[in-house]
């Protein structure tokens, strides 16, 4: 049981001391957390607090929402406001910017997929929330999306919470990454995986097999290499896990390595890809490479891409070290076979 262990906010304000910070981003994640644990107890009710099944809307990106899809941004929306810390908001399942009130704004901005993994809520499979926060630009009051469109290495902070057979949030303000462990009866996050890395080699990888025919001739050549097992060009059997949730599939990456790819497709080229730069690409990847492992769109290194919009998607291929340089290598051969 919890015990005497560390605290998410006794944590935090040990960070805050390494920073010489103000305390102002221990005081924001303690508002993003409440936004997560009450996710997490609807999560728990499912059907018993009315979470199971969809809107019958469509957010900005065509996606038929899901109830929690909704009902999550709102809690985000609603405990992030008056904080005092945040000058403004950006949601997978918002349109535009959400602005905050002049009398509550503070300096930060938060950027944030309040529900990932929708097609896995009514199954009871893990879901997870994922946030990302930057600095609001020098001067301006009230920013508009043009001010969120930082690459990913301006990020100040990135975490994402799963909701597993625990719930759990993984976090990083740029000194490792550590992860937490929510005690249901107190309430509160406390602190189990000290400075998490990721092996750089692994036999196992994620990706959603129906699409192989829309897949370019580099992630084509990487999975059947893998496929070919001991007898192919690797010498090795490698394992697949797809769950359709990127926290949990990342998750799993996190504490025993491996590889994730959602890559450019045929399907999803028209768009730039499937996976959202700002929401799920960019947090994601400085969680993987503060542990140690490496994210790329295979051509570039995904928290250097500059974004031109705020719901831009782009190709995501991340992971333990070896096996991504490796894909990027194919990629940069131009790898026809
Ligand atoms: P979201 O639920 O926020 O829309 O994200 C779903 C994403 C991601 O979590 C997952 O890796 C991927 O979509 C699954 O896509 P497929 O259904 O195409 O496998
Ligand atoms: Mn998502
Ligand atoms: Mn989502």
């Amino acid at each position: 049981m919890s015990g005497y262990r560390t605290t998410l906010t006794h944590f935090l304000i040990e960070e805050q001391r390494r920073r010489q910070g103000e305390g102002v981003l221990t005081l924001l994640l303690a508002d993003v957390m409440t936004a997560c644990k009450r996710i997490s107890d609807l999560v728990d009710h499912g059907e018993l607090a009315g979470a199971l099944g969809t809107m019958g809307t469509e957010n900005v990106q065509g996606e038929v929402q899901k109830k929690l899809d909704v009902q999550s941004n709102e809690l985000f929306k609603f405990c992030n406001t008056i904080g005092g810390h945040l000058a403004g908001m950006a949601s997978e399942e918002e349109d535009d910017v959400v602005t905050v009130p002049a009398e509550y704004r503070g300096r930060y901005l938060l950027l944030f997929d309040p529900l990932d993994g929708s097609s896995n809520i009514d199954v009871n499979v893990s879901v997870g929330s994922i946030f990302s926060i930057l600095r609001c630009p020098d001067g301006i009051e009230q920013p508009t999306a043009e001010d969120f469109l930082q690459p990913g290495v301006e990020q100040v902070c990135a975490g994402y919470t799963v909701y597993g057979p625990s719930t759990m949030l993984v976090l990083t303000t740029g000194n490792g990454v550590h992860g937490f462990t929510m005690d249901r009866n107190v309430g509160e996050f406390f602190y189990t995986h000290e400075n998490m890395t990721i092996p750089a080699d692994t036999q196992e990888f994620a990706i959603n097999m129906s699409n192989m025919r829309h897949w370019e001739a580099p992630v084509r050549r990487y999975i059947e290499e893998c496929l070919a097992g001991k007898t192919g060009p690797r010498e090795k059997d490698f394992n697949m896990r797809w769950v359709a949730s990127m926290v949990a599939d990342v998750h799993r990456i996190m504490t025993r390595g491996g590889v994730f790819m959602y890559p450019m497709c045929d399907k999803t080229r028209e768009k730039g890809g499937k996976l959202r730069l700002m929401y799920e690409a960019n947090p994601m990847s400085f969680i993987i490479e503060q542990a140690g492992g490496v994210s790329s769109t295979g051509r570039e290194r995904i928290m250097e891409v500059q974004p031109k919009e705020l719901h831009q998607r782009v190709p995501v291929i991340l992971g333990s070290k070896n096996e991504i340089d490796r894909i990027v290598s194919y990629h940069s051969e131009g790898t026809e076979k």
